[in-house]
């Protein structure tokens, strides 16, 4: 999967900016607040269907502005295609795919596949449980639309469960109603699991045929998916906890509170591993992820490395280059040269970019 051309029109810091890319590696170069980042979350957008910085879509308005749009050309193994976002006035939202609009987020989401890596993923392995739940959900996100669809029943299900769990106290006949969202939530939750933990074995035959290539293969990664339960055990948690969930005011078992534990030689690399080692794994997740979804869809997603390059040590950058060659990568950096000779360089600089001439590059 190639990315030919981003258009950012009033998006963050950019007015109206066309940027084309190349075949391999794309390299975004400027300083601080240029807009770097800026142009990797649109094009993360739209395969991702929402940006990793932030859920409120009016923040993607240039300030002052009431329009806003995103536009990438991108090339499958079938064709070229073109998918659109824009958003009108208090952020509201229209998709489409070559021209066709797009209603259904579960439509939109996968048709472009892209893998996103910025320094926050590095941490991956050693923060909560939050971010690895969101590494499986957007991994499986951009594979499944199944997984999509019932990740957003699941969502708004358990949003309706915890407020009728915070109301209860005060308007007790809420409960009524419960078993029934605990009822589907379950059903939501088996699927979901069984998906989260298929993926987590997948991703660990990939992990440490990866991690054995970088670090020269002493140390054995091993991932496993904390929380895969049937339906009718997931329905017993619901209703057995009922009490205690009544207490919290909100809903303390389901899929939103599992977890992947991650592994070196059997200890636990959240507690045991060193940062390097850490940061490896992280690194080698992302490329796992890369290599999923290249099995399963015949291609190579776009590989998107925000700002990672100055915080990896010289082996960890070379192996990265060396791993990636042949597929296409954009990534960020505020280092101004030094690049390699066949890498494209766009040059960023307040919302404005300008592809290096070729003697440049
Ligand atoms: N909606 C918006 N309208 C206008 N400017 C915005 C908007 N949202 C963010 N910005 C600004 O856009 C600028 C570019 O941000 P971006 O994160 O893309 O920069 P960057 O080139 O990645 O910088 P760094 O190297 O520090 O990561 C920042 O100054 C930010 O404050
Ligand atoms: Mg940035």
């Amino acid at each position: 999967m190639i990315c030919k051309q981003a258009v950012c029109y009033n998006f963050r810091n950019i007015e109206n900016e066309t940027l084309s890319f190349d075949r391999e590696i794309n390299i975004l170069s400027g300083d601080n607040a240029a807009g770097k980042t800026s142009v990797l979350e649109g094009i993360y957008l739209c395969a991702q269907g929402r940006s990793h910085r932030t859920s409120r879509e009016k923040d993607f308005l240039r300030f002052g502005s009431s329009l806003s749009g995103l536009t990438i050309v991108y090339e499958d193994r079938e064709r070229e295609n073109r998918l659109g976002i824009t958003w009108g006035e208090k952020g509201r939202r229209h998709c489409e795919k070559n021209g066709i609009p797009v209603r259904r987020m579960s439509e939109f989401i996968g048709n472009f596949r892209a893998v996103l890596f910025t320094p926050e993923h590095l941490s991956i392995v050693k923060e909560g449980p939050s971010m690895r739940r969101a590494f499986l959900d957007g991994a499986l996100s951009q594979l499944d639309r199944q997984y999509v669809a019932s990740l957003q029943r699941y969502t708004a299900i358990l949003m309706r469960r915890n407020k009728i769990l915070a109301d209860a106290g005060i308007n007790p006949s809420l409960l009524e109603t419960i078993d029934i969202f605990s009822r589907q939530l379950s059903e939501e939750a088996a699927f979901l699991s069984e998906k989260r933990e298929e993926y987590t074995r997948r991703a660990e035959g990939y992990l440490q045929a990866v991690f054995e290539d970088m670090t020269g293969g002493r140390e054995k990664p091993s991932l496993s998916y904390t929380g895969a339960r049937s339906e009718e055990e997931f329905y017993r948690e619901l209703t057995e906890n009922l009490p205690r969930e009544l207490r919290f005011g909100s809903t303390l078992f389901g899929i939103h509170k599992d977890d992947i534990t991650v592994c070196l030689n059997g200890r636990e690399a959240r507690s045991f591993a060193s940062q390097g080692q850490q940061r490896s794994l992280s690194l080698a997740l992302k490329l796992a992820e890369g290599e999923i979804s290249r099995e399963e869809t015949g291609e190579y997603p776009v590989f998107l490395f925000d700002d990672v390059f100055s915080e990896l040590d010289g082996g960890r950058k070379e192996y990265l280059m060396k791993g990636l060659s042949g597929r296409q990568v954009i990534l960020t950096t505020c280092e101004k040269e030094g690049f390699s000779q066949n890498s494209n360089i766009i040059y960023a600089e307040n919302g404005r970019f300008r592809r290096a001439a070729a003697d440049r590059r």
